[in-house]
């Protein structure tokens, strides 16, 4: 295969600035940018040309959370890092953040090794590793430093919820972020009170509430924006840049949105699926239908929430987008068939984002290209310090590039309707999301039904087209590990005014009268 790419005459969209321009295209990167790239004569053998003419060229997406064959709650999820990651590519997502999560009283080291093992082989797009810190001790201090000097790591999870399994409390949080401060990551929550969802559980079980809506019932959105405005309290008290994962209800997007306005260092991750569906599918009568969505924290019955979350992520008072692709086939939910404790928790997303944020955020109204790639791809490469080599198309980048139709049309009646590229015939139609299509392990899609105006024609991964049309060309363990440094410009710049203008002084007082005050003791 040619190694050289010419991508003509598309719109290349970057999150501050649209232009009509070629992208070439060379060893993995891109070389090139502006007009008029392809020689008066043609192309020179060896250069692949692909008209990009009334299409977008984006930076890939990157979900900045992802759960591949996550052992978790009993099951494993279904997709896996080959799967996951060839459906990312589908989708025109051309990095996956996942998470490598110890065991109490685990080594992190160990699962981030244990994590590579299973992901280098395997994964079809680039990625890079989360590590969860789900117990506190001298040694979990240790290998979080060893973690961002040696193994390319630059974020922590914390989970408030999974009582029992995951979750830490207020000191060990305390303890975990002030490391993150002093090493230079960036702390991340799960933030959900795990304490009341136990005794809510309790309670729901004891009225025989056994179904998919008591997930949501005894974990109402208070829990989620009371541990929000914990764990923001006290990455504050620490002054360390915070991240919530998967925020899903508008009180915490609210309580985010104020810490904000505070000029607290803090960044909120909407989902895919909170940005487009919501609870109402936890009453359904069809269990498998209800279950398939049990998520945590969960979609919430207030339907007017993906919308305002939408707004909020058009406004950048929240800032990324992930997934949280964490899936489970209809046999395994049903571990929770009389229980919904025991449902494993997860929705599907990788493939699907792009697409839906497109739809929901762009093809409504409420954001443009530029912001729709700030928050698929950009902010996340900033916040994460992997920008500009993801998350920008620029001279010198990864080639990480999608080829976006952003006005795909219905196909007529009898026939699809083609559009003629070089050497290439592109399908141009509407996406309907479905399970029946989609290239996610998983047998069911939370957002089945949904169409799309927005839709991936060619994803390119470091310089190569590995999807296309419908079709793959990539192999397992083409994707690689991406190390990321501590102390993204982007955060720390913003945490060193922070250390200086809030650090507080004593005041000068005189002393109480009639206190004796010793000279020498001033003196010494
Ligand atoms: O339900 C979820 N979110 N499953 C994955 C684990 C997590 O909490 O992110
Ligand atoms: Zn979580
Ligand atoms: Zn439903
Ligand atoms: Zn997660």
């Amino acid at each position: 295969a040619p190694s050289r790419l010419l991508i003509r005459g598309g719109r290349v969209v970057n999150d501050d600035f649209s232009e009509v321009a070629d992208v070439l295209v060379e060893d993995g990167v891109v070389r090139a940018l502006g007009r008029d790239l392809l020689p008066p004569r043609g192309p020179p053998s060896g250069l692949r040309v692909l008209d990009a003419a009334g299409k977008l060229v984006l930076p890939g997406g990157i979900d900045t959370h992802t759960h591949m064959q996550f052992p978790f709650m009993g099951s494993q999820s279904i997709d896996d890092f080959h799967q996951g990651t060839k459906a990312a590519l589908a989708g025109g997502t051309t990095m996956i953040l996942d998470f490598a999560v110890p065991q109490k009283g685990g080594s992190l080291i160990e699962a981030f090794e244990t994590w590579r093992s299973w992901a280098d082989p395997k994964v079809c797009c680039d990625y890079s590793l989360h590590v969860a810190v789900t117990w506190w001790s001298d040694q979990v201090k240790e290998e979080m430093k060893i973690l961002v000097h040696d193994k390319g790591v630059n974020s922590f999870k914390m989970f408030m919820a999974y009582k029992d399994l995951y979750m830490v409390r207020d000191l060990e949080m305390y303890a975990a972020f002030s490391q993150c401060k002093e090493i230079g990551a960036i702390a991340q929550v799960h933030a959900e009170n795990g304490d009341l969802i136990a005794e809510g559980a309790k309670k729901m079980l004891a009225l025989g509430i056994t179904g998919p809506e008591g997930h949501e019932l005894c974990r109402p959105e208070a829990v989620e924006a009371e541990a929000t405005l914990r764990a923001i309290t006290i990455a504050s008290a620490v002054n360390c840049p915070l991240y919530i994962v998967h925020v899903m209800s508008k009180s915490a997007a609210k309580v985010i949105a104020d810490a904000r306005r505070d000029g607290k260092v803090v960044y909120g991750e909407p989902i895919a699926a909170s940005l487009s569906t919501d609870g109402t599918h936890y009453w359904s009568k069809e269990w498998h239908h209800a279950a398939h969505h049990v998520m945590s924290p969960p979609l919430r019955p207030d339907p007017s929430t993906p919308d305002f979350l939408m707004n909020l992520l058009a406004n950048d008072d929240l800032t990324t987008t992930g997934t949280d692709h964490c899936t489970f086939n209809t046999c395994q939910k049903a571990l929770g068939k009389d229980d919904f404790t025991k449902i494993p928790n997860g929705v599907n997303g990788v493939e699907d984002r792009m697409s839906v944020i497109w739809e929901k955020g762009v093809h409504s109204g409420k954001m443009d290209e530029n912001r729709f790639v700030a928050v698929t791809s950009t902010n996340a490469a900033k916040i994460f310090n992997l920008y500009p080599r993801k998350g920008r198309i620029a001279v010198g980048s990864d080639a990480d590039i999608v080829i976006w139709d952003p006005k795909a049309t219905r196909f007529k009646k009898g026939g699809i309707r083609h559009f003629q590229i070089p050497r290439l015939q592109i399908v141009n139609h509407i996406v309907t999301i479905s399970a029946k299509t989609h290239h996610q392990a998983v047998n069911f899609n939370i957002f089945e039904g949904m169409v799309c105006h927005g839709v991936p024609l060619v994803t390119i991964s470091r310089g190569k087209v590995v999807y296309e049309a419908g079709v793959f060309s990539v192999t397992a363990g083409d994707g690689k590990f991406i190390p990321r440094k501590p102390f993204a410009e982007y955060i720390y710049k913003r945490i060193k005014q922070r250390d200086q203008t809030c650090t507080p002084t004593p005041v000068e007082r005189a002393p109480y009268k009639g206190e004796v005050t010793t000279q020498k003791s001033r003196v010494t």
